[in-house]
């Protein structure tokens, strides 16, 4: 089995953004956090990240297309792209959303997704473990069955 794990606008800068709200991990420590996750897990894990919108949706479409699992971080697209969601509600495999801080502590406007209502579940302000976690529930039955 193959995960995709997207990453939406600004976290490419994760480590030098705002660290009081988002930490010191870098992008690239998420990706071998994801990586490893995926290895002890025994499935392959992508991670991408984009801040070209359009470019999600391609990938979006690939999943749909592949039937691949996503773990996604839409940043700050959680809050207001219709166009994401309706490439989320294509999907067929599993979703889970996942924010690093907890958007409902924040500004009023960050309150609000509109990927929620298609996503199988949502992880919230566990920091970069809710990556860990969601590849983990993805993977719950395939490490169950030893496959
Ligand atoms: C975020 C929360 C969003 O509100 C914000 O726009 C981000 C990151 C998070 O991981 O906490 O870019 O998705």
């Amino acid at each position: 089995m193959k995960v995709l794990v997207l990453n939406g606008p600004n976290l490419g800068r994760l480590g030098t953004r705002e660290p009081a709200v988002y930490g010191a991990t870098t992008h690239a420590d998420l990706v071998a956090l994801c990586e490893e996750t995926g290895r002890e897990l025994g499935v392959e894990v992508e991670v991408r990240q984009t801040d070209f919108e359009g470019e999600m949706l391609g990938w979006l479409h690939g999943a749909a297309d592949e039937g691949t699992p996503v773990v996604l971080n839409a940043g700050a697209w959680t809050h207001y792209s219709i166009a994401v969601r309706d490439a989320c509600a294509q999907l067929t495999a599993p979703l889970v959303e996942v924010h690093i801080s907890n958007v409902h502590k924040r500004e009023e406007f960050r309150h609000h997704s509109v990927l929620s209502a298609v996503a199988d579940g949502v992880i919230v302000g566990l920091g970069v473990q809710g990556y860990a976690l969601a590849l983990r529930w993805i993977c719950r039955d395939s490490v169950a069955a030893g496959s």
